[in-house]
This record gives C-alpha cells, structure tokens and sequence, in this order.
C-alpha cells in the first residue's frame, strides 16, 4: 500500500518501512564513517528500537563489532495499519547486522515484565556468555509492577506551580498555548516508578543474579536537564523528578558494580526530537529554537552524533568518563554553552506566530520528526506501493 504520514498533535501514527530501513542505514553509514573503536563486545540494550537506544545499539555493533541483545515495545502490522517505526527500525537493525555478520538478537515485549528479563537472560546465556555493557534507554508513559500487578502511568506536569507556555505543531507549524496544572503527590509517584530508576536496577540485579553481568560490565542510562525556559515543565517537573531517581539510582549500582571493576553511569545527553520528546509540551518549540541556533554555529548533532561521541570519547575513551560534580556524563556540553543558551534566549523572547519560521527551525523540527517514522527521505519514493 501507499503510506503517507498521519499526524496528530506531534504525534504520528503510522510510519514507513522503508523510510525506517534508510533511518538506520544512514546511521550506520554514520558510524562507518567515523571508524571503528576498541568498546564492548557483548551489549544489552533495553529499548533498543529507536531515538537514542537504537542510535547506542548500532554504535556498539558497527562501531565496535559488538554482538547486541536488543530489547524494545512495538506492535507489528495488522491489515492496513503500518507497523510502528520502532518495529521497522529493529528488523532493519537486524538485517544490516546479518549482513555484516554482527550476532544479534531482538525481544519485542515489556522490559518491565519478569518474563522479559528471564527470556534476555537466557540469550545471553546462550549467545553471549555475559555481557559487558548493558544501555538502559526506555521512554515509557506506562509500567505494569511485576510484582502487585499495579499499573503506573507517568505525567509530563509542572510540579507545585502552573504551567503556561506554548506548544509547536510540528504538523501545522502553528503555535498553540498550553496550560497545566500542577501534579498531584500520587502522579509525581508515579511518573518515578516508570521512569525512574528502579527497573534499571531490577534488569542489572536480575542478570548480576543470574551470573551473565561481567564482573568489569558497564551500565548507561539517559538523562537530560535543559535551561531554565523548560525547567518548569521537564526538570522541576514530574519527568524531573524520574530523572533524580535514575541519577540516584547510577550512584546506588554504581557501588556494586564497581567492587569488581564495572561501572554504572547516567549521561546527560542533548535535546532531540525522538517519539518521546516531540510530545513534551514547550519542548517542541524549545527544539525549533535549539536547532536553528546549533546549526548556525556549526554543533548540531542527532542521535547516533551524540551516541558516538559517548562511546568514543567518555565511556571508551582512555581515561573513563569525564563527568559533573555530581557523576553525571554531560553530552548536552554543546547545547548548554553559554553562547548557545544566550542566543536561544535571545529568540525565545521573541518568537510569535508571524516570525516563528524566521526565528526558530520549524523546517529542521519537521524534518526530522518525519524521518524518526521514516518519511522524508531523500531516495525513497513515498507514492510507490509498499509491503508494511
Ligand atoms: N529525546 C531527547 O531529547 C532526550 C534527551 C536526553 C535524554 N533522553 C532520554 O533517553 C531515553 C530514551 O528516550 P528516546 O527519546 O530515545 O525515546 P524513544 O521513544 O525514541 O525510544 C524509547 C524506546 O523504549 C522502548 N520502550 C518503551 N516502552 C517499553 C517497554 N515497556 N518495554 C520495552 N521497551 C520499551 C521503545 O520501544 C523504544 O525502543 C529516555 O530515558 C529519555 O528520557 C531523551
């Protein structure tokens, strides 16, 4: 069939298979062409299927000829609904990775579930052995306890005070106001028990148990800060607080890890639009700005950009990592210099609806968010009938 993008609110709702395909092609294109480094062997990546999981999957493997156990939740195609981007993305991931020869292995299912983490455990078994790094990169707005059963549901709200700002659509390039207010004690628990750091530790204690972490195994999981224009909305807000648990979370596993020679890291890593930001009220716009100005500076990078830049220069960089006063890996250094951070400012205070696509990078906001779903490609031809 033919696939065109159908977009609703910065969200979109069906994607193209091989529009996905070029998406990691032209990432591991990327890294091919930066050259291969001496990193990890065996690697768990925990949503592995897209934004910066994908992007740390296909470093380790075409970078450092890692084998990869990849881990991610999608939904396949069913009758004339495509499947979702990440779906697309994981298979094309293995296909390159055949042909390469690179092993690896792939679960579509809740990383949250026992069953997942018993089933990841016995393919590194068998696959693997152990494994000596382990990405934790999920971005999830639900989790199912798999202990009680209880579902929790994250918020993306304001914490002790209303929010007001206003919104891009990526679609309409309009901008439209958005109001909340602030989350109850129970949402902010909640949104800390999905995004926090607790399944993270549940994954390495799990595989730690079951004897396939090796004794010197390395864990990364993503974090992000921003300025103070969405202070409000992300770090101070309900997604700020997860964030302060998974930081806490790096120290707590830390301190087991590297009793035998392992490590465990957060790195902070830059704005971008993936499915998981470009829904985050203020954000979008927040990004439009951000890119217009890293571009003209010459510092703009994507996914699999700041991915390299992690494994080559921090976490397999000679000296180990350079980090923040508190621990933390920051590859948002270029997007919080103070020359960059002045002229978002700068713009942010003046952006309206008639100058926004002079000021802010709505075209690069759009772009990319259409090829995070594999449209606007450059080579694949969008009228032509495809198998999804
Ligand atoms: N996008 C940004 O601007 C940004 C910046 C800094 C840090 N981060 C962080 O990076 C991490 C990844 O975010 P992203 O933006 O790459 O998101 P994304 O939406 O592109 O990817 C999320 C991944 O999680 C997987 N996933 C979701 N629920 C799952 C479940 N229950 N079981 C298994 N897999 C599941 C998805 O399949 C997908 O592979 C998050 O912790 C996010 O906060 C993002």
């Amino acid at each position: 069939m033919v696939v065109k993008p159908m977009i609703r609110s910065n969200i979109c709702m069906n994607a193209h298979p091989v529009g996905c395909e070029r998406n990691v092609e032209q990432q591991i294109e990327y890294v091919k062409s930066q050259g291969t480094f001496s990193g990890p062997r065996n690697v768990l990546v925990i949503g592995a299927s897209g934004g910066y999981g994908l992007a740390s999957r296909i470093t380790a493997a075409f970078g450092s000829g890692a084998a990869t156990i990849g881990v991610s939740y999608e939904t396949p195609a069913k009758g004339k609904r495509t499947a979702t981007a990440g779906w697309y993305q994981d298979l094309a991931f293995r296909r390159f990775a055949d042909a390469a020869g690179l092993p690896n292995r792939s679960f579509i299912g809740d990383a949250f579930s026992h069953e997942t983490k018993q089933d990841v455990i016995a393919a590194v078994r068998e696959m693997m052995g152990t494994v000596d790094m382990v990405v934790y990169s999920l971005a999830s707005a639900v989790r199912v306890d798999p202990d009680t059963g209880e579902m929790y549901r994250s918020a993306l709200k304001p914490v002790g005070q209303r929010y007001e700002s206003v919104t891009l659509d990526g679609k309409t390039a309009e901008l439209k106001p958005t109001a909340m207010d602030p989350a109850t004690e129970d949402e902010i628990a909640q949104t800390v028990k999905v995004m926090g750091g607790e399944d993270w530790k549940l994954w390495i204690d799990a595989l730690r148990e079951a004897g396939v972490l090796a004794d010197d195994a390395i864990t990364v999981a993503y974090s992000y800060i921003g300025p103070d224009i969405t202070f409000a909305l992300y770090r101070d807000g309900t997604i700020g607080k997860a964030k302060e648990h998974l930081e806490a979370t790096a120290h707590e596993l830390d301190a087991t890890l590297s009793r035998t020679g392992g490590h465990a890291w957060v790195s902070v890593n830059k704005a971008l639009v993936t499915r998981a930001s470009a829904v985050i009220p203020g954000v979008s716009l927040y990004l439009a700005v951000l890119y217009g100005v890293m571009k003209r500076k010459g510092i703009h990078e994507g996914t699999i950009e700041q991915m390299y830049r992690l494994f080559t220069d921090q976490l397999y960089g000679g000296d180990g990592p350079e980090t923040d006063s508190v621990g933390r890996i920051r590859l948002d250094d270029w997007e919080m210099r103070e020359d960059v951070q002045e002229e978002v400012h700068r713009l942010w205070d003046q952006v309206n609806e008639e100058n926004l696509t002079s000021i802010a990078d709505v075209a690069g906001f759009q772009h990319e968010f259409l090829q995070i779903h594999g449209f606007d490609f450059d080579g694949v031809d969008y009228d032509a009938d495809v198998e999804v």
